[in-house]
C-alpha cells in the first residue's frame, strides 16, 4: 500500500500529462467575476498548474501547492513558458503539514479530492484561516462520480454537496456564504460520448 505521496507522484510520473493544463472551467466562471481586484491567490493541490497559470494571467501573485514534484515541476514549467515565472511560487508539499505566515484574498482548491487518504476538510479550514477580511475560499469539487466511474477508480473519494463540505468546515461566525451550488457541466466521457459531470461549488468570504 502507497502512502499518497507516492501514490500521487507515480500517477504523474507514470504518465505523461495528466490533465489538460487549462483552468478549470467552473473557477474561471466564479473567479472571472469576482468584483474585486486581483490579490494574493493561495492555490492547494495545484497539480499541474492549469489554475495557477490562468489566475497569474488574471494579475493574481499565487502560491501553488501539491504533493507531487513531477506535477509542480510540470506547473512551473508551463509558466516559465508563459512568462508568469515570478507570478507564481510553487511548492511541493503535503498540505496536511504544510503550514505558512502567509495571508491571502482567494483559496482556491479545485477537484481536491482523492482516491487515498486525504485530510481534506482540516486542509480547507486551515487555508480559509489564511483568508484576509473580504477574501474568499472557492472549493470545486465532484459532488458526485462521473457516469463511468468504476468502484476501483472511486477508492475511498467522498462526494459531498457543496452544503455538506460547507457544515463540516465548521466555520462559525464572521463567514458569508457567496455560493453554495452544483452546477452541470457537459464533457467527453472518456470513451468520446457527451456526458455530464456535477460540480460542487462553494465559495465563503471572510467577512
Ligand atoms: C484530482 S487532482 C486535481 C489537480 C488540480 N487542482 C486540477 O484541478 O487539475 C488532486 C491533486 O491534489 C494533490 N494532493 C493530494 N493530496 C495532497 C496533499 N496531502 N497535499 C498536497 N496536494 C495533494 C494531488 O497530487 C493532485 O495533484
Amino acid at each position: 500500500m502507497s502512502t499518497p505521496a507516492e501514490f500521487w507522484e507515480e500517477r504523474y510520473v507514470s504518465n505523461g500529462r495528466v490533465w489538460s493544463g487549462r483552468v478549470n472551467h467552473t473557477l474561471a466562471q466564479v473567479v472571472g467575476t469576482l468584483p474585486e481586484p486581483p490579490g494574493r491567490a493561495l492555490d492547494l493541490g495545484c497539480g499541474e498548474g492549469g489554475d495557477a497559470v490562468w489566475l497569474a494571467e488574471q494579475g493574481w501573485q499565487v502560491t501553488a501547492v501539491d504533493i507531487s514534484p513531477t506535477a509542480v515541476s510540470r506547473g512551473a514549467a508551463a509558466a516559465a513558458e508563459r512568462g508568469l515565472a515570478s507570478a507564481i511560487t510553487w511548492l511541493a508539499h503535503d498540505l496536511t503539514t504544510w503550514r505558512t505566515e502567509g495571508s491571502y484574498d482567494l483559496v482556491t482548491a479545485c477537484f481536491f479530492q482523492a482516491p487515498v487518504e486525504l485530510a481534506r476538510i482540516d486542509i480547507l479550514r486551515r487555508a480559509a484561516g489564511h483568508l484576509s477580511p473580504g477574501g474568499r475560499l472557492v472549493v470545486i469539487s465532484h459532488a458526485a462520480p462521473p457516469p463511468w466511474a468504476s468502484p476501483e477508480h472511486i477508492g475511498e473519494h467522498r462526494f459531498q454537496t457543496p452544503q455538506e463540505e460547507l457544515a463540516e468546515l465548521e466555520l462559525g461566525e464572521g463567514w458569508a456564504i457567496d455560493l453554495a451550488e452544483v452546477r452541470m457541466r457537459e464533457i467527453t466521457a472518456p470513451d468520446g460520448t457527451p456526458a455530464m459531470l456535477d460540480d460542487g461549488v462553494l465559495v465563503v468570504r471572510r467577512t
